[in-house]
């Protein structure tokens, strides 16, 4: 793991399956203008039975692999891998930290760390791609030091590529 990691406040961060009991916090973190700035196109807010159908869906995809972050085991985001392709090898990878508290130490680094090893690791994807605001420039620097390369664009949004080979964890 990069020596950034030193970034973190000494919380302990911890991963667990995305789970129904999340759903609370998924809603206030979707919810939360702060953190969703540039992570979405939607201005629409979300509530308890979309957030229900999602699960509903999640639970029956196995082309999603959800974790939600939890520093000194109190949740203050989630991140996943979707749109898994087995046969291309290749899977879609996002995060976002919800809570306000808990951004910009470090937390992001240390979880894209963990979740980029879970997926070459235990899924055996060989490349990652995600898509970025422009102006997201906090996330921008996230996925460049995490080796992360711009392969194209799309309106306001880059697309990166993260090759198994480039990956130094
Ligand atoms: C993007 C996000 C995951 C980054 O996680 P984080 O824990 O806040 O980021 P980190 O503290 O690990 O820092 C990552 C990089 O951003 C930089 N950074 C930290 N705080 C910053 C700030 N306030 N403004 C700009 N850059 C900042 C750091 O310098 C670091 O780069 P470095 O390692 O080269 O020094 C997190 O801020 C988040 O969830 N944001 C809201 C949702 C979102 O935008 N998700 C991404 C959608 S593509």
């Amino acid at each position: 793991m990069s020596d950034k990691n030193k970034n973190n406040e000494k919380n302990m961060i911890t991963f667990r399956p995305h789970a129904r009991e999340d759903l609370p916090l998924r809603i206030k973190w979707l919810n939360n203008q702060s953190a969703m700035k540039y992570a979405s196109d939607s201005t629409e807010d979300t509530d308890a039975q979309k957030e229900n159908n999602w699960f509903d869906d999640y639970e029956n995809n196995p082309a999603k692999k959800f974790f939600t972050i939890c520093a000194d085991d109190l949740p203050i985001g989630f991140m996943g891998v979707r749109k898994i392709d087995e046969k291309e090898k290749i899977g879609n990878v996002f995060i976002l930290i919800g809570e306000d508290d808990y951004r910009g130490k470090g937390i992001g680094l240390i979880s894209m760390n963990w979740l980029i090893d879970y997926a070459f690791n235990v899924l055996h994807l060989e490349k990652l791609d995600l898509e970025v605001d422009k102006r997201n420039l906090h996330a921008i620097e996230l996925y460049k030091t995490l080796n992360f390369q711009t392969v194209g664009e799309v309106g306001d949004e880059w697309e990166m590529l993260l090759l198994k080979k480039d990956f130094i964890s």
